[in-house]
């Protein structure tokens, strides 16, 4: 009794990862939302049921053996796939992902949380169109971490020793959380010394409505050197040449696919918004940098344009670390065409850091062991002969 169980749990497992590797890749790509969404529908319910459905279209008898035919040779074949991503690939990739080390360049990651339902009580929940499932006692959606990183990109100006950003992302705004849970975040941040850049990483408004939260949440934070936004594929959804505006209205230079030489502490730095794949065409680089390229990316999967373009250091956002992280297994739903490699955190390549945030909130205010993430990084220039 126990084995076939335990293989029925592996060839389930296996069938997941397949469905939902495909489900992550599409959703990282440039699909309208009436594919995408009956496709997720979809997914779910082949999850759930198609395994079952499989095995009594296979027609095995214990009476007769395995049946023979086209049909019953796909199942037979669907089902050593399922075997062999569910016994192998599965938990080899769980276990790289357990090991992974974050690149050299990250120096120091520190977090404190804070939990703002217990502070603000319901005033946080909003009136968004899911806000019950916001309230559920598992969700995690208004608890924000505060995450300070220290980073040493190998080819830091010796200027920028000591330079700070704040990046925020995926701001979702649609009502619930609500514009006081908001507030009260970057009421927080304010009572720390303005950083020397603000990067905004795109995705924020879920309603055309809520473009009027805009300048007044995102006009309170302040900057010495320059407040940067892009824009993310939610924006596409609510007259993006509008969202472009308020945030110009806030003070941000909005990059939209486009470069921009800046002088930060008095050195020339190449500033790049990537919008790709949503926005196209994606930004065109000349082929070696001449100074330091910092580049806001809507999505991590530009990770290889940037090693390819000369980046530096590239903010991103969009992935919301899956919003849903299981112990030990750890992120499953990522809209990413590389699925959950680039869920969150920092990873790099070659002069390349990347860092990933996990926003701020979502369309589906669910989270769960994802805390909602405030990113403040200071640049520290490598030592002589290693990084840090
Ligand atoms: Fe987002």
């Amino acid at each position: 009794m126990f084995l076939p169980a335990l293989l029925l749990a592996i060839l389930w497992i296996g069938h997941a990862c397949f469905w939902t590797f495909w489900l992550n890749n599409l959703y990282g790509r440039r699909l309208t939302k009436r594919f995408l969404k009956p496709w997720r529908l979809l997914t779910g319910l082949v999850i759930a049921s198609g395994l079952p459905l499989l095995w009594w279209s296979f027609e095995y008898d214990p009476q007769h053996g395995f049946p023979v035919g086209l049909w019953s040779s796909l199942v037979s074949f669907y089902f050593a796939l399922c075997m062999l991503l569910g016994a192998v690939v599965f938990p080899i990739v769980t276990i790289i992902r357990l090991r992974r080390r974050p690149p050299a360049s990250l120096l120091k990651e520190a977090t404190r949380t804070l939990d703002l339902r217990a502070e603000l009580g319901d005033h946080a929940v909003g009136d968004g169109y899911y806000r019950r499932i916001a309230t559920l006692p598992f969700n995690g959606v208004f608890r924000v971490d505060f995450t300070d990183l220290v980073l040493a990109p190998p080819r830091l100006p010796q200027a920028w020793d000591g330079l700070t950003i704040l990046l925020l992302s995926d701001f979702h705004f649609h009502g619930t959380p609500s514009r006081v849970w908001f507030e009260r975040i970057f009421d927080k941040i304010a009572k720390e010394p303005p950083p020397d850049l603000v990067v905004l990483a795109g995705d924020f408004v879920d309603s055309d409505a809520h473009r009027d939260w805009i300048v007044p949440l995102l006009g309170r934070l302040k900057w010495t050197e320059c407040g940067i936004a892009i824009l993310g594929n939610h924006d596409e959804h609510h007259e993006p040449e509008r969202v472009r505006t308020e945030l110009k209205q806030a003070g941000y230079r909005v990059l939209s696919n486009t470069m921009e030489t800046v002088a930060i502490r008095g050195v020339p730095c190449e500033l790049i918004g990537h919008e790709g794949p949503w926005f196209p065409p994606g930004p065109l680089l000349a082929p070696d940098a001449k100074t330091f390229r910092l580049c806001v990316s809507h999505t991590p999967d530009n990770f290889s344009w940037g090693v390819c373009n000369d980046i530096d250091l590239m903010l991103c956002g969009h992935v919301h670390g899956g919003q849903i992280r299981l112990p030990i297994i750890g992120s499953i739903f990522v809209p990413s065409v590389y699925s959950r490699r680039y869920d969150m955190g920092v990873f790099g390549y070659g002069n390349l850091t990347m860092v990933v945030g996990r926003g701020l909130s979502g369309k589906e205010p669910i989270r769960f062991r994802c805390n909602p993430q405030v990113i403040r990084m200071t640049l520290k220039r490598p030592r002589p002969g290693g990084v840090g």
